[in-house]
């Protein structure tokens, strides 16, 4: 694999697509899913430059925190509780352009002002959720839904080799 991510420079489109072009080299399909998910966030991280990007971890009943880029946050996290316990048990995207707003929302940092979570999701189980924060309100879209969707499915496929 490749040590070096290349990333461009125009617009939020074309940020998610070059990512994607590279995953073939950033993810290896031989290393374990902490591995994985510990390059694509900080290739996240690298790409826009998020406050706060991290994975939780499926762990029974709860999602546990795994590989993040940004402030220290909680380690735990129900089912159904916050963004990220919702989007799990829903077992699909939440984007949320004013936290403050989401009932129930689980404030690691007071810094954060939106927020979209993404599940991974293998043989249509939730294993994971991608969670990425803004300091800013209304930061995500229906793009970076899409894109990171993208990225979670190429995630979710990497199961089935490890
Ligand atoms: N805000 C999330 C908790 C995780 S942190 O943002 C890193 C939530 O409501 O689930």
């Amino acid at each position: 694999m490749s040590n070096q991510l290349f990333v461009h420079s125009g617009s939020k489109n074309e940020k998610y697509q070059f990512l994607l072009q590279q995953i073939p080299t950033l993810l290896d399909p031989q290393s374990d899913v902490i591995a994985n998910m510990a390059n694509m966030v900080a290739a996240l991280k690298e790409t826009f430059g998020f406050f706060w990007i991290g994975f939780y971890r499926v762990e029974g009943e709860q999602l546990v925190l795994g590989p993040f880029q940004g402030p220290i946050a909680c380690t735990r996290i129900a089912k159904g509780k916050g963004v990220c316990g919702v989007a799990w048990q829903k077992a699909r995207t939440h984007l949320v352009s004013n936290v403050h707003e989401f009932p129930g929302h689980i404030s690691c940092n007071d810094a954060s002002k939106s927020e979209v979570v993404v599940p991974v999701l293998v043989s249509g189980e939730v294993v994971a959720v991608l969670d990425i924060d803004s300091d800013e309100f209304a930061t995500f879209d229906t793009i970076d839904q899409e894109y990171l969707e993208k990225i979670c499915a190429c995630l979710g496929q990497l199961y089935h080799s490890y």
